[in-house]
């Protein structure tokens, strides 16, 4: 752009980097370019810019120090699935469950057309170079990032959620690679047009993947998963692809380490859809009765997991902080993340209380008497009661650095990562799905993820509670074609067996049964922890169990009671596997095969038919 000064520091050196800031500078018409070094003070600095603009407010010093909050645009609350897209060059790799359009024609709407929505997107306002790591910085499992966005609370909440700044430049040198992640809120000013709190595009929005090149343009949206890129974007749909074309895993799950009472420490990742209570799992604190036992957080959301030389399978959380769900957040159900939040947090979309302190749905104690409702309304129980009005959205978020965790595992930033013992594939399923079941192979196993459903919640825009089958919990997140990513879950085995691999278990939760009075039966929180338990127990050889038709439960005396009332009436509740249920359940994976029949392993097919002959017997 003419006159565009690109404002390098000298220890940018990388040219590839130089020119693709000077194209989208150009491209989108940005006032100024800010290169992001992640120190502390500049952080001060940017988060007391957003407080000058109204986009923040600080919080009471006393009760939550250097802490603030947001509040978006109501149009603008929650990931846009409908508008994310997998540009692949053919669109059979996007495969049916994502949206795909043709790169050259999206190229067109983006970029190149007469009315490309990033020309001239960022006038107006300052483009932040924000480099960063997906995992620790130099680890062998990492890989770097670099997103452009006009939005300065991306790039406070990017220093939060990833190792971000001038280290990461200086490690991609003269010709490091990196992925180009481009964000706009969409939102250009005019001159002398004064800014809104909340910069968005109410009504248009792309959130696009193109896997080949490995970039991610972003527009429109300023909200959590659409514009933080290193998360869903990069971590999640963009590694995929490079998971499968390299060998590795990038997966949708918590990564926790859990030490038995006699000193072994084991590491399980476990996938679970948006909301399911992942960050709870991950941070969980085991029952006074099994007080033997501890837990500890490496990561609440995405794994990495590359195969080691020694023939185990290890794996980073590629991220640094944790952007969690608020509401129902509270010292019974994740009292670790309620001791994270005391302080350096980023609120969004959560309730001010009079006295300058945050308020959620679920939180601890009495509702506030009065409150400032995430949409800037007076909000009080009354209210509430006579309209339903939400103080804080549902899909209401924190954004803390991972070390504010007092659970914090030791080993969480480790260049090497952590050995991954079992797999956990978990839904919210009020009927059908047993508490806890084992895979007797890896096949049965990938067949259990693969088939997995979940009833929906506000992660997403769109209709809640409604069952949906979510593929290893990344419907939502795999860059490319599902069937294709089942095969490459299959061929690991014979990949990993081959190099002697030693594979982990697998196994599949659900801590939602309902009874018939539409209540939860399984207490869940600290209590998963007599199932994790038991899984673990399984992993040492030591736990027993009962075989049935698609694996392996345990029975009630299976598993530790001690300190909980529960009975074995309650227990064979939610733990039978009732074939009825499973004949309809088998109909729905029938649906699920047709939808995926393009490339759908035969494998899986088989894993089918064998279940329907038992069931049939
Ligand atoms: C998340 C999600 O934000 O899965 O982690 O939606
Ligand atoms: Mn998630």
């Amino acid at each position: 752009m003419e006159g565009l000064r690109l404002n390098a520091p000298a220890y940018v050196k990388n040219a590839r980097l130089l020119a693709w800031v000077a194209e989208i500078a150009t491209l989108t018409e940005a006032k100024d370019v800010y290169w992001c070094d992640g120190s502390q003070e500049e952080y001060d600095r940017l988060c007391q810019q957003l407080v000058d603009a109204g986009t923040f407010k600080r919080l009471n010093p006393a009760k939550r120090a250097n802490s603030f909050l947001a509040c978006s645009d109501p149009s603008d609350v929650a990931r846009v699935e409908d508008r994310t897209f997998i540009c692949s060059e053919k669109k059979e790799d996007a495969g049916p469950t994502n949206n795909w359009m043709a790169p050259a024609e999206m190229r067109g709407l983006l970029q190149t057309g007469d009315k490309a929505l990033f020309k001239g997107a960022m006038r107006g306002r300052t483009l932040y170079v924000i480099p960063f790591s997906m995992g620790p910085i130099g680890s062998p499992i990492a890989h770097i990032g670099v997103e452009l966005s006009d939005s300065p609370y991306v790039a406070v909440n990017m220093r939060i959620m990833t190792r971000m700044g001038r280290a990461v430049v200086e490690l991609l040198g003269t010709d490091g690679e990196f992925v180009p992640c481009v964000h706009t809120v969409g939102a250009p000013l005019a001159d002398g047009q004064a800014d809104v709190a909340w910069p968005c595009n109410p009504t248009t929005k792309y959130i696009v993947h193109y896997p080949e090149t490995r970039e991610i343009w972003s527009y429109g949206s300023g909200y959590g998963g659409n514009a933080l890129l290193g998360k869903k974007c990069f971590a999640l749909r963009i590694a995929s692809t490079m998971g499968r074309d390299q060998g590795w895993l990038a997966e949708h799950m918590l990564i926790l380490g859990v030490t038995s009472p006699a000193g072994k420490k084991y590491h399980v990742a476990a996938a679970f859809p948006s909301a399911c209570g992942k960050t709870n799992f991950a941070m969980l604190i085991p029952p006074q009765s099994l007080n033997g036992w501890k837990v500890t957080t490496i990561g609440d959301d995405i794994a990495w997991i590359k195969p080691h030389a020694d023939g185990r399978l290890y794996a980073i959380n590629p991220e640094a902080g944790y952007f969690g769900v608020a509401p129902g957040t509270n010292f019974k159900t994740n009292p670790n993340c309620m001791q994270s939040l005391g302080r350096d947090v980023i609120f969004t979309n959560v309730a001010l209380t009079d006295d300058g302190d945050v308020w959620w749905e679920g939180m601890d104690g009495e509702p506030p008497a009065h409150a400032i409702d995430w949409q800037g309304k007076d909000w009080t129980p009354q209210i509430a009661k006579e309209t339903g009005a939400k103080a804080a959205h549902p899909n209401a978020r924190f954004t803390v650095a991972a070390t504010n965790n007092p659970a914090l595992d030791p080993a969480w930033d480790d260049a090497s990562g952590v050995a991954i013992d079992a797999f956990i594939f978990g839904g919210r399923r009020s009927t059908t799905v047993p508490l806890v079941t084992e895979a007797r192979n890896w096949m049965e196993g990938v067949y259990m993820a693969a088939t997995m459903g979940s009833e929906t919640t506000a992660a997403a825009f769109g209709a809640q509670g409604v069952v949906r089958r979510d593929p290893f919990a990344m419907l939502p997140f795999c860059g490319y074609n599902m069937s294709d990513y089942f095969q490459h879950w299959l061929d690991m085995e014979q990949r990993l067996e081959a190099t002697g691999h030693t594979l982990p278990k697998i196994f599949c939760v659900n801590w939602f049964r309902k009874g018939a009075d539409g209540k939860f039966v399984w207490p869940g929180y600290g209590d998963n922890m007599r199932v994790l338990k038991w899984m673990i127990e399984r992993v040492e050889g030591q736990a027993q169990g009962e075989e049935h038709f698609f694996g392996i439960s345990p029975r009630y005396d299976d598993l530790e009671w001690a300190g909980l009332d529960f009975s074995r009436e309650q227990f064979a509740g939610i733990i039978d596997a009732s074939p009825a249920a499973w004949r309809e359940e088998l109909k729905l994976h029938d649906e699920l095969f047709t939808q995926l029949a393009y490339h759908l392993p035969q494998a899986l097919k088989d894993t089918k038919a064998r279940i329907e002959t038992h069931l049939a017997d």
